[in-house]
């Protein structure tokens, strides 16, 4: 076996990146990269800085410390983290970490002090596995100026948000913010809380801070596409992560399974729908400068197999703007079939590709017309864009640094609810209007804010082992 420094370090960006997905590894490894390069004598700086340090009025020098804690420490955790510690803004350290897995923390733990050294500082008495680990994890933070990173199953981002609310504390958190009604309201009203106190909160829908698509969001607005008429996203590919489970495995506990396998409940991410199309529909909705009214959409179980999961095969959405122009989601999860991962907007005059090949880079153009022939490139943006993972810590520790207003979060729960509209219309098959999604009565995971390690799962399997998966046309109020 091969126990060199770059062996583990490849291990651990590997085993990172497999967790995260693409998307998230492409951050990991960037940020990772620029870490390597970095000067000695910075390194050393910034660590020199990174006693804990007391409470301080809303400005944060640029020679403090900003320290962050990890709740969650999974794939994306773990990448976010990692950006965080990349960050160019000033010097920053991970003091603290909290999961209900012990071997996610560890894992998790062992491969940012390996690749971060002493920017890690988390001993044995700050890494906390339970339910309530995020209290713990968040009262070692400064009001005002240190971050709290939400990267768990959504389900749980309301809860975590109170707290770091009720202490003051900035946050970044992981789409999606919300997977169903009752909660999308809950967040809104707990935002207005966390503006009054001046909270800084930014959340991971990170295309948002990619510069190529900023780019072309002016450019759109300066009209070189003409009016948007139709806009078109796919995310279709083969299964990843937890959105297919077999039968939960004997002597296992249902509610931390279900947790494990988040992508595969409702409950605990909005499925695969809300956990992958958020972000093809959130740029979507920020290249057209608004959010869709209503959703019809269609879907189905097609190969399921022995699989259990609450999830849909393939989906496809119609958008309805309130200027009654259209976006057309196209999701599919199978094997052999067609893959393409893009967003497109069609203007009176001209095509803005959106992405074209997964998040980043965005390889964002504008085209005449509608065919995208080379005879008809308007603009395209630089060839080397930044990395979004990495640019969303950027702006989040400049606004800490330079007090400036930052709160995402309001976006952050449209993109959410727009989603969730989306996956409701295919899953009862009727025509969903945003303000039925936000005014839904349907709570998926009542009482989560008690859950303990015994506590019950939201949702039960029956007595063949299977979840309730919707029927659409049969179950036209709730999902399931
Ligand atoms: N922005 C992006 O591109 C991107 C990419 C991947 C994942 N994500 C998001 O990040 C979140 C996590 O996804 P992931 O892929 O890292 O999943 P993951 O399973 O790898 O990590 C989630 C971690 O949270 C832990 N956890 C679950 N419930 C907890 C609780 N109540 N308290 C503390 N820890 C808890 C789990 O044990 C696990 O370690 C999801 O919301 C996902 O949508 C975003």
């Amino acid at each position: 076996m091969n126990n060199s420094p770059d062996s583990s370090r490849r291990e651990f960006l590997k085993r990172t990146g497999t967790m995260a997905g693409a998307g998230s590894l492409a951050g990991l490894i960037a940020g990772c990269a620029t870490e390597a390069k970095k000067p000695v004598a910075m390194a050393a700086a910034a660590t020199a800085a990174t006693a804990l340090e007391p409470a301080r009025a809303a400005h944060v020098a640029h020679t403090d410390t900003i320290n962050v804690v990890l709740v969650g420490a999974g794939g994306r955790g773990t990448g976010a983290a990692a950006n965080a510690l990349n960050v160019k803004t000033g010097p920053i350290k991970l003091i603290g970490m909290a999961d209900v897995f012990e071997n996610r923390l560890k894992s998790s733990y062992e491969g940012l002090k390996g690749e971060f050294k002493d920017k890690v500082d988390v001993p044995e008495e700050r890494r906390f596995v339970d339910f309530d680990g995020y209290k713990k994890a968040i009262d070692l933070l400064t009001p005002g100026k240190d971050i709290a990173i939400f990267a768990t199953p959504p389900a749980f981002r309301w809860v975590h948000y109170k707290y770091a609310i009720e202490k003051g504390i900035n946050v970044f958190m992981e789409k999606p913010v919300t997977v169903d009604g009752p909660t999308s309201r809950r967040m809104f009203e707990l935002n207005v809380k966390a503006k009054e106190k001046g909270i800084k909160v930014g959340v991971g829908l990170m295309c948002r801070h990619c510069r190529v698509r900023g780019e072309l969001f002016d450019r759109v607005r300066n009209g070189e596409a003409g009016d948007i008429i139709a806009m078109r996203c796919y995310r279709m590919h083969g299964p990843v992560a937890s959105g297919f489970s077999q039968k939960r495995p004997e002597g296992r506990s249902e509610l931390l399974w279900q947790i494990e396998r988040f992508h595969s409940f409702l409950w605990a991410s909005g499925g695969a729908f809300n956990d992958y199309y958020i972000h093809n529909i959130d740029e979507s909705c920020w290249i057209k400068n608004d959010w869709p009214v209503t959703a019809q959409a269609s879907g189905g179980r097609h190969y399921r197999g022995d699989n259990v999961d609450q999830n849909f095969d393939n989906y496809s959405v119609e958008y309805t703007f309130p200027d009654g122009s259209k976006l057309f989601h196209y999701g599919r999860i199978m094997p052999g079939c067609h893959d393409q991962f893009a967003s497109y907007a069609h203007g009176s005059k001209g095509l803005a590709v959106i992405s074209e090949n997964g998040h980043a880079p965005s390889k964002a153009r504008i085209y005449k017309g509608q065919e995208m022939k080379a005879e008809n490139l308007v603009w395209r943006g630089p060839r080397n864009e930044p990395d979004p993972y990495q640019m969303e810590w950027e702006d989040l520790t400049d606004a800490i640094r330079n007090d400036k207003p930052y709160n995402e979060v309001e976006r952050g729960v449209r993109a959410s609810l727009v989603s969730s509209m989306g996956r409701m219309a295919a899953h009862t098959g009727q025509v969903i209007t945003y303000d039925q999604m936000l005014n839904s009565d349907h709570e998926f995971a009542p009482g989560i804010e008690n859950f303990k390690m015994d506590s019950a799962a939201p949702v039960l399997a029956d007595a063949s082992g299977r979840y309730p998966v919707p029927a659409p046309g049969l179950n036209k109020k709730r999902e399931y």
